[in-house]
C-alpha cells in the first residue's frame, strides 16, 4: 500500500518536471472562436501551469481529418525557429507575453480560407478549437442620409464597419455621377487631391473626407461595402456664397492719405466664393497698382470676407471698384477723393519721394491755396 503511494507521489512530481499539461479549453467539443476577414485573431490554448515550458508544440488545421496534414506551426526542443506552413508564413505567429506556458497562436489578416478547425498539441495532449470568419457589416447599412455644406468647407462622409476588427472585402465609394472615388494616391481629375480615405489608420473604418467643396460636388455619394446590399447613401447640398448687398451701387468719400474699408462679404461668412476678384477703376490691377496699400481679409479673417482696405488713399484712386463673387453677382462702389487732410502734411514730411505722393502733396497745396483766397 505504501508503496503504491510512493509510486503515485512520484508520477505526481513528474508530472510537474516533465513538461506542459494543457488546460482544458473546453470540456464540449472544440472551443469556438470567432475571428473577422483582414482582422486579426488569438487561438488560445495554454498549460495548466503558465511557467512550464512544453518540449514540443504543433498546430495543426485542417477542415476534415487531421491524418496526415502538414503542421501549420511547430517547434520542437532544440529548434531556434518554429517551421511554419509556406503560405501563411508572416501572417501567423505565437503571442509572446513572456510566458512559456501560454501557447497562443494569433493569425494576422484573416481569410475566409482560415476558417477551418485546429489543433494545439504537445508532448502530453491536445486541445481543439474552430474558427469562424466573418464579413464585415456596414454600420447604418441601407440609410440615406442629408449633409448641407457652404462652399469651400469639408464634410466627413462616415463608412465602417459595426465590428471594429473586420476589414472591407470590396469597398465602392461613388460620386455623383456613378464614378469610383479612388485614394488619394490614386485619384486624379476633380477630386484630385481633394479627398482622404482612412482605412490606412484602420481597417474597419473607411469614412472620406472631401475638402473644399464647391456647388459642383453636390449629388449622391455611396459607400458600398461587400457589394450592393451593403451600403449607405449620402446626399450633399453645397450652398454657393450670396454677396450681402448683391447689385448694390454705393457711394463712398475719403480723404486724401486716409484709408477706407470697401465692406463686401458673403452672407455665410464661411462660404469660400467661387470667382471671387476686386475689379478697381480702370482695369488696374490689385496687386501691382495698390502695392502695399490695398489689403483683403478673406485668408486671414473669415473666407466670405471680402472686404478691400485701401490706405493712403490719392485721388488718382477715385472710380468704380467692383466686388464680384460667383457667377455674375457683384457690389460696386463708387469712391470719390477730396479735401484737404489732416494726415496729408505727414505724409508730406515722411520724406516718400514716390511720384504719387508727390502728386497729392502738390494737389494739397493747390486745395489749400483756393481756400485761402476764397
Ligand atoms: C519532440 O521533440 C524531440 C526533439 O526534437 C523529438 O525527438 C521528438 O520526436 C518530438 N516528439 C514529438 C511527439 O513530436
Ligand atoms: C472614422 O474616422 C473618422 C475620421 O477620422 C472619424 O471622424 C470617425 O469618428 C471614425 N469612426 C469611428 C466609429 O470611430
Ligand atoms: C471683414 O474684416 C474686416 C477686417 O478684419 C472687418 O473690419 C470687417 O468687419 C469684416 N467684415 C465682416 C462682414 O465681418
Amino acid at each position: 500500500m505504501r508503496n503504491i503511494y510512493m509510486v503515485w507521489l512520484l508520477l505526481c512530481l513528474c508530472g510537474f518536471t516533465l513538461g506542459c499539461q494543457l488546460e482544458d479549453i473546453s470540456s464540449f467539443g472544440p472551443l469556438k472562436v470567432t475571428g473577422y476577414y483582414g482582422g486579426s485573431v488569438v487561438l488560445p490554448c495554454n498549460c495548466k501551469d503558465l511557467q512550464s515550458k512544453p518540449r514540443n508544440l504543433t498546430w495543426l488545421r485542417t477542415v476534415r481529418y487531421f491524418n496526415e496534414v502538414p503542421p501549420l506551426y511547430k517547434i520542437n526542443e532544440g529548434d531556434k525557429e518554429p517551421e511554419i506552413q509556406k503560405d501563411c508564413e508572416g501572417r501567423v505567429a505565437r503571442v509572446d507575453d513572456g510566458s512559456p506556458g501560454n501557447l497562443a497562436l494569433v493569425i494576422y489578416n484573416l481569410r475566409h480560407e482560415d476558417a477551418m478547425t485546429y489543433r494545439c498539441q504537445t508532448e502530453r495532449g491536445m486541445e481543439y478549437l474552430e474558427l469562424t470568419v466573418k464579413d464585415c457589416n456596414l454600420a447604418s447599412s441601407g440609410e440615406r442620409l442629408e449633409i448641407s455644406k457652404v462652399s469651400g468647407e469639408s464634410v466627413l462622409l462616415p463608412c465602417w464597419c459595426a465590428e471594429k476588427k473586420a476589414k472591407p472585402q470590396t469597398l465602392r465609394w461613388k460620386d455623383p455621377n456613378g464614378r469610383l472615388i479612388r485614394s488619394e494616391s490614386q485619384q486624379s481629375g476633380r477630386f484630385a487631391h481633394r479627398v482622404e480615405m482612412f482605412n490606412d489608420n484602420t481597417i474597419w473604418n473607411v469614412s472620406l473626407l472631401l475638402s473644399d467643396l464647391t456647388v459642383d460636388d453636390e449629388g449622391e455619394y455611396t459607400c458600398e461595402i461587400n457589394g450592393k446590399d451593403n451600403k449607405v447613401v449620402y446626399s450633399l447640398t453645397v450652398t454657393d456664397c450670396t454677396l450681402s448687398g448683391q447689385d448694390e451701387v454705393v457711394e463712398v468719400e475719403a480723404q486724401p492719405g486716409s484709408s477706407i474699408l470697401l465692406p463686401c462679404a458673403c452672407t455665410t461668412l464661411e462660404a469660400k466664393p467661387q470667382n471671387f476678384r476686386w475689379t478697381p477703376p480702370n482695369n488696374r490691377e490689385i496687386h501691382w497698382h495698390y502695392r502695399g496699400r490695398a489689403e483683403l481679409f478673406h485668408q486671414t479673417a473669415a473666407p466670405g470676407n471680402l472686404s478691400l482696405l485701401l490706405s493712403k488713399l490719392t485721388p488718382e484712386d477715385e472710380g468704380v471698384y467692383r466686388c464680384e463673387a460667383g457667377e455674375g453677382k457683384s457690389k460696386v462702389f463708387v469712391l470719390t477723393v477730396r479735401g484737404p487732410s489732416f494726415l496729408l502734411s505727414d505724409n508730406c514730411r515722411k520724406n516718400d519721394d514716390s511720384w504719387s505722393q508727390f502728386t497729392y502733396c502738390i494737389f494739397a497745396l493747390f486745395c489749400i491755396c483756393q481756400f485761402t483766397f476764397l
